[in-house]
């Protein structure tokens, strides 16, 4: 996939891209396309659409109603591979294990599922670099919100960007689940156990696209800071966290079936609401990913940078 150029727009103004328009619905993340269906837009369209994903983090399609054929070839335009969740539910079945199923059950009452501020899949080496998400059923008030973490770590003070940006954070999918209750069966443990889903991100990152840092810290999968004990850990990733439920930094969208979010996996951050109605939430997602694209920094230049730019 060719990066797109660095992002010219000014987010706060209706954009008028030629395939589709976007209206952006918060001042620092989020905007929703007017247009043609996904699926009729041109290599050009396509383009300007990874370009505004690089400028609003996530983009809002509603009413697509994408088959999985459909969805899957969305999601393949952001990046070289689509991802194959390890032991969620998926619709393999179907003939398509690239799409994963996000359910929660009228029973499930309050326990946690999406509904914790988190980047997808951070256990791995490589996390998906961009979502696609299509509800099914989404009962009323399970809205889904994101922020922006380039927003997150600029509006941190002097001393705690310098601090995140020497941070490292270890990330694990088993460690998540336990923590949030997901799975409390000794099988599901061993069965997760066993794809060993670990990884050590910086807990600032440099976007790959648009060069910003980005705050890479959630509140679903980092197990501990790296050289800091269980204690300095939680402290830690609580401040990083806390940016997160800044309203300023956020949008939100209420769901309806055949709506589509895009959301770029390093830019933003997301939580999904529960609802708990007694109604069924249902959604599909698609991401995808690229053997070459990892979250990563250059320390010693961004440290840099910092200290250049000054308190
Ligand atoms: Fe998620």
């Amino acid at each position: 996939m060719n990066a797109p150029d660095a992002p010219v727009m000014d987010a706060g103004a209706t954009v008028d891209h030629g395939a589709f328009r976007t209206v952006p619905l918060a001042p620092l993340v989020g905007a929703r396309i007017e247009g043609p269906r996904l699926t009729e837009l041109d290599e050009a369209g396509v383009l300007a659409l990874r370009r505004a994903l690089g400028v609003h983090g996530v983009l809002f399609a509603p009413r697509q109603h994408l088959d999985a054929d459909e969805h899957k070839r969305v999601a393949s335009w952001f990046g070289e591979a689509l991802e194959r969740h390890p032991f969620g539910r998926t619709l393999a079945d179907q003939g398509h294990p690239e799409v994963l199923v996000i359910q929660k059950s009228p029973n499930a009452g309050r326990t946690t599922t999406t509904d914790v501020w988190h980047h997808d899949v951070t256990g791995r080496e490589h996390p998906t670099q961009v979502s696609v998400l299509q509800a099914v059923q989404v009962p009323f008030g399970a809205d889904t919100m994101w922020a922006s973490t380039a927003a997150a770590y600029e509006r941190l003070p002097y001393a705690l960007k310098m601090l995140f940006l020497n941070l490292d954070v270890e990330h694990d999918t088993l460690y998540g689940l336990l923590r949030h209750g997901q799975i409390r069966s000794t099988q599901r443990i061993v069965h997760t156990a066993e794809q060993a889903e670990r990884a050590t991100h910086p807990a600032v990152v440099r976007h790959p696209v648009s060069g910003r840092l980005c705050l890479f810290v959630g509140n679903a999968w980092c197990r501990r800071v790296v050289d800091c004990t269980a204690d300095q850990s939680e402290l830690l990733m609580r401040l990083a966290n806390d940016m997160s439920r800044v309203p300023e930094l956020q949008v939100r969208w209420s769901w309806r079936p055949g709506d589509v979010a895009i959301w770029d996996n390093l830019a933003t951050t997301h939580y999904g609401v529960s609802g708990d109605s007694g109604v069924e939430r249902l959604l599909h997602r698609v991401s995808a990913w690229s053997p070459g694209v990892r979250p990563s920094l250059d320390r010693a230049s961004a440290v840099r940078e910092l200290m250049a730019a000054g308190a």
